[in-house]
Parts: structure tokens; C-alpha cells; sequence
């Protein structure tokens, strides 16, 4: 309902000038810390996914984990993480993407996905989809199917939704914020 997403949307705090001055950051800890809209947050978005054939949830590290292990949980499925380089013990396939300054990797294991899977993403934020891109283009080399990501907060001037529709990927955010 749309008092349930008023709810969570004042659960997170703005932070202003963090981590840069004229930055107005929202942090989801904020929401993590209070229990109720925690498990309301899991809640809507195992509910909205529920009996849509998912058979994986792909997080991507760090935030991703934490609302991406407990939906996997809700809707009865296996939870993969995609992580920044090196953390991953077995073969894995790598991608890059743009940072603010520079590009990094990411990496997701081979065997984790496997032709046939049906796999939703979940994150705790979209800002301009360049991590999302990354994880989509991961999940598709290992021979998975990607057409959902789902996020807690949307930050809508970054159209990180257009990227991802350029994807193939339809976006879903529980709370939406300039
Ligand atoms: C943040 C956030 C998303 C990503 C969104 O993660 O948790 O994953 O940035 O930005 P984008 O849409 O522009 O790619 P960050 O890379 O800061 O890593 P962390 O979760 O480890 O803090
Ligand atoms: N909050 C958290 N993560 C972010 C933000 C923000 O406002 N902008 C880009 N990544």
C-alpha cells in the first residue's frame, strides 16, 4: 500500500554532503536497523516476484547482499553473489565497469548459473545502472536468463532505468528518490 511505502521510504536517512560535498546520500542502513520496515522491505519484494518462475537471486556486493540473500530466502530459491575481484574461490567470469573515477571489476562464478535459470537481481540502490549492467551481462555469460531487477531505493535523475531497459531488464524499486 502506499502507506507501507511511505513507511519505508521515511526509514531511510538523507545525509547531506556525504561522501562529497553537495551529495544528498540515502542510507539504507537506516531502514536496516528498524526491524519492521526491514522485513517489510523483503516482504514486498518476495511478494511481488512470488509465482513468477525465478529459480536464482543474483546480489551484487556489499548492499546487494543483504536484501538479495533474504528474498532468495522468501521465494524459495538459491542465492548467488557477485563480488568485487579476487573474493571468489572458483572459476569465474569477469566484468568491467564505470566508477566515478576510473572502472572496476566484478565477478561472478561460472558454475553458479546455469542455462534454463531464471534469474531476478536485487540491489539496495539504482544511481546510473552501471553496476546492475555489469551484473546482467555476468549472469548471461554463464548461459542464465535476466529480464528483472529489483532495488529498495531508485535514484530517478541517474535513469538508471533507461540503461537497463537498453538491457532488456524491467526495473522495480520500492521507494523512489531525486
Ligand atoms: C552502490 C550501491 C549499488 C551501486 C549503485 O554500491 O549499493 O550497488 O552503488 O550505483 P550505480 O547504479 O551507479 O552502479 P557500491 O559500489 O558503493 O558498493 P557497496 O555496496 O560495496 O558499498
Ligand atoms: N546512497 C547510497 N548509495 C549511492 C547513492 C546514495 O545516495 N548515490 C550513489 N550511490
Amino acid at each position: 500500500t502506499a502507506q507501507q511505502l511511505e513507511f519505508l521510504k521515511n526509514s531511510i536517512k538523507s545525509i547531506p554532503d556525504y561522501p562529497k560535498p553537495g551529495i544528498l546520500f540515502r542510507d539504507v542502513t537506516s531502514l536496516l536497523e528498524d526491524p519492521q520496515a526491514f522485513a517489510l522491505s523483503i516482504e514486498l519484494l518476495v511478494e511481488r516476484y512470488r509465482d513468477m518462475g525465478i529459480t536464482k537471486v543474483v546480489g551484487t556486493e556489499a548492499r546487494g547482499f543483504l536484501f538479495g540473500a533474504p528474498v532468495a530466502l522468501g521465494l524459495g530459491v538459491g542465492f548467488v553473489p557477485v563480488r568485487k575481484p579476487g573474493k571468489l574461490p572458483r572459476k569465474t567470469f569477469a566484468e568491467s565497469y564505470e566508477l566515478e573515477y576510473g572502472t572496476d571489476q566484478l565477478e561472478l562464478h561460472c558454475d553458479a548459473i546455469s542455462a534454463g535459470d531464471r534469474v531476478l537481481v536485487v540491489d539496495d540502490l539504482l544511481a546510473t545502472g552501471g553496476t546492475i549492467e555489469a551484473t546482467v551481462k555476468l549472469i548471461r555469460r554463464a548461459g542464465g536468463e535476466v529480464k528483472h531487477a529489483a532495488f529498495v531505493i531508485n535514484l530517478f535523475d541517474l535513469s538508471g532505468e533507461a540503461r537497463l531497459k537498453a538491457q532488456g531488464i524491467e526495473s522495480f524499486s520500492l521507494v523512489n528518490f531525486p
